[in-house]
């Protein structure tokens, strides 16, 4: 997929002395300090495919070039505006699921579940809601633009980037101040990490992060843990595998994060190549989150779990493709895996499969991944609503 163009381009610096520069610095090294101890996951993970992998130092460079070397050039891009746009109803953006706590989390899988009820109730009337999706999606994007239309709302957007203005070279930050011009809620997915974080930083509407790179996925983790109470009456105390992809899959990184409220135990399955990151392993010892690392996906892991959260392989995530051939069908769930495992087992997905899940498993009690998706609906109304600043 080609990329677009985040920042526009520079101006030339004019004239700028040195006790600026060594202010830059210093602001630099106070950003990053902020920055690690107050974000859940201090770096973003790096793929080849990170523009940004120090998303934050370059959003801060370029911030403080326009502040403090060359203010002259300031209206040659907007500066970040107050990352959670406020009015009377207090719209807010969904960037990371680190920023909901254990309240918050319970109280939206309530509202979704009264969405459940009575998905058509008409309370988007008059409300524009757009779907700016850079990177590929069938479930995420289709599922947000039935919630709105099944709450009588309008929504407008794009599918294929190659469509837009940023194949021409429009920035980011430029897309998203024209978009808000339209819509009152914008829901974006995008390859690069860290791309909500930006919009939601520059957009004077709410942002939902639908996906951003390997980082995260929200909207999914409520649908995860939405599936999750649903089948198992509970989020407490569960002992849940995550299987595959644990490197770039981002609805795992989300989950684990969202799961520090229920005392969960984890089992980390993957192929050495795809182990679950280091970051998100301290975050665990950080939270108290028990959890295990296995390369071999054995039975009894199987017969012991309430939850199998099974994910793909991503081959879009890889820039060897000789690496992916040789991870891409590590594990494969199949119906005769799962003849002595508890009652209450559900095998989750965040979808689409590629193999990791035989289709005789379609057939089994255990599979839940097609009922999950539909999950996604309420769930997603739930989380429009709320950013919209919406009682439901
Ligand atoms: N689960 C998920 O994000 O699916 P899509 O890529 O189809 O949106």
């Amino acid at each position: 997929m080609k990329k677009s163009r985040t920042f526009a381009p520079a101006p030339r610096i004019t004239r700028h002395s040195t006790r600026d520069v060594v202010q830059l610095v210093v602001y630099l090294v106070w950003d990053q300090v902020v920055a690690r101890s107050s974000r859940v996951i201090p770096t973003y993970p790096k793929t080849r495919r990170t523009l940004w992998t120090g998303f934050p130092l370059k959003c801060t460079i370029r911030v403080l070039f326009y502040k403090k070397i060359c203010p002259s050039a300031k209206n040659a891009v907007p500066l970040p505006k107050q990352s959670r746009p406020m009015n009377n109803n207090n719209p807010h953006s969904l960037v990371t699921i680190a920023d909901l706590s254990r309240e918050k989390i319970l109280s939206l899988l309530d509202a979704a579940a009264r969405f459940e009820e009575q998905p058509n109730r008409k309370i988007l009337d008059g409300r524009v809601v757009a779907t700016l999706f850079f990177e590929p999606s069938t479930r995420t994007r289709l599922s947000f633009e039935t919630a709105v239309n099944r709450l009588g709302g309008r929504v407008i957007g794009f599918s294929d980037a190659a469509t837009t203005s940023s194949s021409k070279g429009e920035s980011l930050n430029d897309t998203i101040m024209m978009v808000s011009n339209y819509a009152d809620l914008i829901v974006m997915r995008h390859h690069l990490e860290g791309a909500a974080r930006y919009a939601s930083e520059v957009s004077p509407v709410p942002i939902i992060n639908a996906g951003d790179g390997a980082n995260q996925h929200p909207s999914q983790t409520m649908l995860d843990l939405y599936s999750i109470r649903k089948t198992q009456g509970t989020l407490e105390n569960l002992d849940i595998c995550l299987v595959g992809d644990l490197k770039y899959g981002r609805t795992v990184h989300s989950l684990i994060m969202a799961m520090r409220h229920f005392h969960p135990h984890f089992h980390f399955i993957a192929p050495r190549e795809l182990a679950m990151p280091e970051e998100y392993k301290l975050y665990c010892r950080e939270h108290g989150i028990d959890y295990d690392e296995s390369t071999e996906f054995s039975q009894q892991a199987i017969d012991r779990a309430d939850i199998i959260y099974m994910t793909r392989v991503q081959r879009e995530r890889f820039t060897d493709l000789m690496e992916y051939e040789r991870v891409k069908n590590v594990y494969v769930l199949r119906a005769d895996m799962l003849q002595h495992t508890r009652e209450n087992l559900r095998i989750l997905h965040p979808l689409p499969r590629v193999g990791e899940i035989a289709y005789d498993v379609d057939a089994c009690p255990q599979a839940y991944y097609f009922r999950q998706a539909k999950n996604g609906l309420y769930v997603r109304q739930a989380l429009i609503c709320d950013c919209l600043g919406m009682e439901v």
